[in-house]
């Protein structure tokens, strides 16, 4: 998250107990270099705990998931034949190709599903999950074509496309978060579980920049505003 601290997102600072540091240090399994900070922090009388590549998929879910709840919004707002969202929906669109597409799914493809592929495990699931990547990046082909174009003869066709995405991401992100992340620790080894980690972080910096994540989520807060579904609380039931 703070790409000025040494370890970046998956080490974030905490208070905690200067004795006990050292012992959750080495029961996380920690890099040698994160060790040697976590001492560092010791002796400042913090804790660094990891954030596993599991949370780190998760934490890139819930950026994802605030993007289809902007589809969601425009897509109503498309269907009644107005456009008065349209930027937002090329906006998103190209996030959804970025952080999505080009980036969290690469990383799953790459490191997550040939580990359970390997390992006979999640065989069917993955397979369905690899078809749901592949049909997500052509949606999404078709919604940035069709948001930056309203004279397109299939201009209609764009909250149905909209939610077609949003319906099949949804039960897709939910898979993965309940089933193949649950397990992931049960395909991969300790010391390549914690080297996972490390590499997610660097991917991270490669493909979205300096602060990724962050931008990524401060992009996202913009969307929502222009579409007025920036207020949680309005989200919650009147009594
Ligand atoms: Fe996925
Ligand atoms: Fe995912």
């Amino acid at each position: 998250m703070n790409h000025e601290q040494p370890q970046s997102r998956r080490h974030f600072l905490a208070a905690a107990a200067a004795g006990g540091a050292g012992l959750v240090a080495l029961n996380l399994g920690r890099s040698a270099s994160a060790l040697a900070a976590g001492a560092s922090s010791q002796a400042q009388g913090q804790e660094e705990p990891e954030i596993t590549p599991a949370e780190d998929l998760m934490f890139e879910h819930g950026v994802i998931e605030r993007l289809l709840l902007i589809y969601n919004a425009a897509a109503a707002d498309l269907a009644a034949g107005r456009q008065m969202y349209l930027q937002s929906v090329a906006s998103a669109a190209q996030l959804v190709r970025k952080f999505a597409g080009d980036y969290h799914e690469k990383m799953e493809e790459q490191y997550v599903f040939p580990r359970f592929e390997k390992a006979g495990k999640h065989a069917e699931l993955v397979k369905v999950l690899r078809t749901q990547h592949d049909a997500g990046r052509d949606l999404t082909g078709r919604i940035i074509q069709l948001s930056g174009d309203p004279s397109h003869p299939k201009f209609s066709d764009l909250p149905g496309l909209m939610r077609s995405f949003t319906a099949m991401y949804f039960p897709h992100i939910s898979r993965e978060n309940s089933v193949l992340f649950r397990d992931l620790r049960r395909v991969v080894p300790p010391r390549e579980y914690d080297e996972m980690g490390d590499r997610f972080e660097q991917i991270e910096q490669e493909r979205l920049g300096h602060e990724g994540y962050e931008h990524a989520l401060a992009q996202v807060g913009e969307i929502e505003k222009q579409v007025g579904i920036n207020d949680l609380a309005k989200f919650t039931p009147h009594a």
